[in-house]
């Protein structure tokens, strides 16, 4: 039997109305917008402001435009996949609470957890549902409030986070037009380097753990840096190696947004220019698991059916991926 190829049919995104610019951020924390914009790029973030307003509410507004920009029925679709570090609850899931409001009553679904590289992951596990030939239709978002897990008191971070869901639609494609290679990777070198240390089972929220701040975002930023400059650009360049593409071959990378001089180094590794590489670290910040689909989102105008993507990210864990694969619309 010839394998099925899992093409992206549709994407779908949405950004959170309110603008927090890094001279904003001036009033809050002691920075300025030519330290956050030379180290790291970042110009404003979108913020989801409001009483109980979660992640749900910006994936459901991504989901909506999948499944009409796929015309896809509700009912059609077979699963929903969520990356996130920051559901609505530990359960029921972000993807159970969206795939409801949409009235997708006949798909399954779960949330994955791979901090900055969780939509790679998500996507190639939403790819290997369709590559069983079993399912047809399968949305996959990445979504974060991170505004919900920082510290606005702590400039190393607060300057980097933006709230924000993005996400395509997965169905098998007859022209050889999808996802071709994935490599993923994990270890815990970063278990000290960057966390969120509260409200999991070693450390059950309490007054002292909310005191120690052990439910906020932390980085040691240098450290995470270095690490991350390195793996993204040698999983990018690992998965043009075995696929034989060089430079030239390339429409796009796709990077995670965490930082402009990260993506900078990714490029020039795998010798394509800015001309070809998807940012918007300049308007969102990081979004963690919506930032690659962001990217698909605001520059799917400029892509062609055939054209050949690489996307690469790096994050929390650590964890840190590359994809290939060819533009089906
Ligand atoms: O997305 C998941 C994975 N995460 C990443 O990939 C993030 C990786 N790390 C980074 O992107 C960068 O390390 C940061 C943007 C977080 C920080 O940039 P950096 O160039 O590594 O700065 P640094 O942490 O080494 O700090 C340099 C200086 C320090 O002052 P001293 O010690 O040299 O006097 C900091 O205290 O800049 C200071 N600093 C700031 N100054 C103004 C740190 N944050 C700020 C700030 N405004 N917001």
């Amino acid at each position: 039997m010839a394998s099925i190829i899992p093409g992206i049919t549709a994407v779908g995104g949405y950004v959170p109305d309110y603008v927090l610019t890094n001279h904003e951020l001036e009033q809050l924390v002691d920075t300025n917008d030519e330290w956050i914009t030379t180290r790291t790029g970042i110009k404003e973030r979108r913020i989801l402001k409001g009483e109980n307003q979660g992640t749900s509410v910006m994936a459901v507004k991504a989901l909506k435009q999948l499944l009409e920009k796929s015309n896809t029925d509700p009912k059609e679709l077979d699963a929903v996949i969520v990356a996130t570090v920051t559901p609505d609850y530990f359960f029921p899931t972000t993807a159970n609470l969206i795939a409801t409001e949409v009235g997708a009553v006949n798909a399954f679904g779960f949330d994955m957890m791979a901090a900055c590289s969780g939509f790679i992951y998500a996507l190639e596990t939403g790819a290997n549902y369709i590559r069983s030939g079993n399912y047809k239709k399968v949305a996959v978002i990445g979504a974060d409030k991170m505004s919900s897990i920082t510290n606005y008191k702590d400039r190393n971070s607060c300057i980097l986070f933006g709230d924000g869901a993005a996400g395509v639609m997965l169905e098998p494609n007859e022209e050889g037009l999808g996802i071709y290679d994935t490599i993923l990777k994990s270890d815990t070198v970063g278990k000290e380097l960057i966390y969120l240390k509260g409200g999991g089972s070693v450390n059950p929220s309490t007054h002292e753990s909310i005191d120690a701040g052990l439910h906020n975002f932390y980085q040691d930023g240098k450290s995470v840096f270095k690490y991350a400059v390195t793996y993204m650009a040698d999983v990018a360049a690992e998965i043009m190696e075995r696929n034989n593409l060089t430079g030239d071959d390339i429409a796009y990378l796709v990077p995670h947004q965490a930082n402009k001089r990260i993506i900078d180094a990714t490029a020039n590794r795998m010798g394509v220019g800015p001309e070809k590489v998807m940012m918007n670290i300049q308007r969102y910040g990081n979004t963690t698991g919506a930032t690659i689909p962001l990217c698909l989102f605001d520059f799917e105008k400029n892509l062609k059916k055939g054209d050949n993507l690489v996307l690469a990210a790096f994050g929390g864990g650590f964890t840190w991926g590359s994809m290939y694969l060819k533009w089906a619309y």
